[in-house]
């Protein structure tokens, strides 16, 4: 299977054409899945609600058309965030659209700083879904310092995590490697690039997307600053081994009855 991270450099604002951009870097590379980053179609730094709400969609939006006809032409699979609209809710969200024409959902559990002044927390426990042949789990940034999200995804089931960011900090590249490790499974983070000011703040997101093995070897890893598309060839398999030595099994060797998740 052949995993793809694209690191984006959105126009805040731009949404049809930031969804035109990221569809034509789609298509630079072959691959069965790819990640892009968290509100890959708006941008992050909204300066209230309700400019938020006005560049935000419901799944079934026509903005992710190439998105959905490029997944199906190609047999892949794309993830991808957005600021997703649910009746008089707004989430920060990923979308998961699948070849066959099937999608999936998953809702940021975990608000960064201002977003929490935009989006309602995620209202539902993160899910796997399968397809394009490996178990997959969606995971948004900042809910990578909390390692029960993908302590939840693992124990589903999950073997590759599709980890969309917009990573302002300098910590989570390095700590992703830790996650796959200590979980035996797959991440691919999606990260962008460039500075957003507005309305006083300034954000440079960090970039440095990546893919990382269950052994915690980056595959591939992308530079800081500039948009690219980089691609791993994985067996998904390899996340259902979570023996780390021959008397130590990841999920087996847990002690629930002491500790909680
Ligand atoms: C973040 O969660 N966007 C840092």
């Amino acid at each position: 299977m052949r995993i793809a991270v694209v690191q984006t450099r959105p126009e805040f604002g731009d949404v049809p054409g930031n969804a035109a951009r990221a569809v034509s870097m789609l298509g630079t590379e072959q691959a069965d899945l790819y990640v892009l980053p968290e509100l890959a179609l708006s941008g992050y730094l909204f300066e209230s609600k309700d400019e938020a709400v006005g560049m935000a969609q419901a799944p079934d939006d026509d903005v992710f058309e190439g998105f959905r006809s490029f997944a199906s032409s190609a047999g892949a699979a794309v993830v991808l965030g957005f600021a997703e609209r649910a009746g008089e809710s707004l989430y920060n969200s990923s979308l998961l659209l699948s070849p066959d024409g099937t999608q999936s959902v998953y809702r940021k559990v975990q608000l960064f700083w201002g977003e929490k002044d935009i989006f309602e927390p995620g209202d539902r426990p993160p899910a796997v879904a399968e397809g394009v042949g490996a178990r997959l789990g969606m995971m948004i940034c900042f809910d990578w310092i909390f390692p029960e999200i993908a302590r939840t995804l693992a124990l589903a089931g999950a073997q590759v995590l599709c980890h969309s960011a917009n990573l302002v900090l300098p910590y989570c590249q390095d700590a992703m490697v830790t996650r796959c490790i200590e979980n035996r499974v797959f991440a691919a983070t999606s990260n962008r690039v460039g500075t957003e000011k507005r309305a006083g703040r300034e954000l440079t997101y960090t970039g440095m997307s990546q893919i990382v093995a269950p052994d915690g070897r980056v595959l591939v890893r992308a530079s800081g600053d500039s948009e690219d598309v980089l691609v791993a060839e994985i067996d998904p398999g390899a996340a259902d081994d979570k023996s780390v030595t021959p008397r130590n099994e990841l999920f087996g060797d847990r002690r629930p009855d002491l500790y909680r998740l």
